[in-house]
């Protein structure tokens, strides 16, 4: 059985990680107070950091390359909103097939690395029928049906408690820092539930008139797993869904007299161009009062 000390530990893995990030970067790189994560297509979320020090995830040890469209695998690491940060351009879903460890093990070398605050952005499909495409919903809860967890098997009680409270994972002062921001910039801010299922299939009409009767009101494949970890770590987490399609339950299509709904990859990363630049003004707006 793994323990904190042996050399498969995620303690150890995640620490060497760090380690070599900031051999990487070198003597200018600051302790990184927030760390952000970005989702398909949110690539413009990182031109808020100026002149970053650039590390593609191949360099470090124990990130693998990232498969998907619209994912870049790189770390930016500089100031957001004169606050030292570290954007993780690229993520590993569940769908591509790794395990949900190495799904994870980015979030644990951002808690190695010191970070205090985790932004989690990601595209989602609207289940609230007000939500529209370009839409960014503050995300107020999660419901986990990826059928796995990041936290199954041995708990390494050096990274955090065996089974960590996930009442207000979605940390409730950041959350409100994020509509006072949001209302500054009058960017208009949805909030509500992220369902997280596995993937890749998008959802049928049947999941979806699921999805919503359980509490969703967005739907997307990722994003989850990085909060448990987080919440595992300590870190207090902010989430952000830029909404790319609407995805009606049958008896919403049927109010709001929309035919049948179809969604491509494509279109999904279509609809974050509009999104990433809201989202990029919330997240700086955010981190930006870590430094007052
Ligand atoms: N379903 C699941 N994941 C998604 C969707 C969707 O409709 N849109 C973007 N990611």
């Amino acid at each position: 059985m793994p323990t904190s000390t042996s050399p498969d530990s995620i303690k150890e893995r995640s620490t060497q990680a760090a380690v070599a990030i900031r051999e990487l970067i070198g003597k200018g790189m600051r302790p990184p107070r927030a760390g952000v994560i970005i989702g398909s297509g949110l690539g413009a979320v990182s031109a808020a950091m100026t002149s970053p020090s650039v590390v593609e995830y191949r360099q470090i040890p124990g990130f693998a390359t990232p498969s998907v469209a619209g994912h870049r695998g790189r770390l930016l690491a500089g100031d957001l909103a004169g606050v030292p940060a570290v954007i993780l351009e690229g993520r590993y879903h569940y769908y591509e097939g790794y395990t949900m460890r190495q799904v994870t093990f980015p979030t644990r070398v951002l808690a190695e690395l010191g970070v205090e605050m985790l932004v989690v952005t990601n595209a989602a499909g609207g289940l609230d029928p007000a939500f529209r495409p370009g839409d960014i919903m503050l995300i107020s809860d999660h419901i986990n049906l990826l059928g796995d967890n990041p936290l199954r098997g041995p708990n390494e009680d050096g990274l955090g408690p065996r089974f960590p409270d996930m009442n207000g994972a979605y940390d409730p002062d950041l959350r409100e820092a994020a509509r006072r921001v949001a209302a500054a910039e009058g960017v208009e801010l949805r909030h509500g539930v992220y369902v997280a299922v596995s993937g890749p299939n998008y959802e049928t009409p049947a999941e979806l008139g699921f999805f919503r009767t359980v509490g969703g009101d967005a739907i997307g494949m990722s994003t989850v797993p990085e909060v448990i970890v987080a919440r595992h770590a300590g870190l207090r987490v902010l989430g952000l869904s830029c909404i790319t399609n609407r995805a009606l339950a049958p008896a919403d299509r049927a109010r709001e007299g929309v035919g049948a709904m179809t969604v491509t990859h494509e279109e999904v990363l279509a609809a974050t161009a509009s999104g990433a630049a809201k989202m990029a003004r919330i997240i700086a707006g955010v981190i930006g009062e870590m430094a007052r």
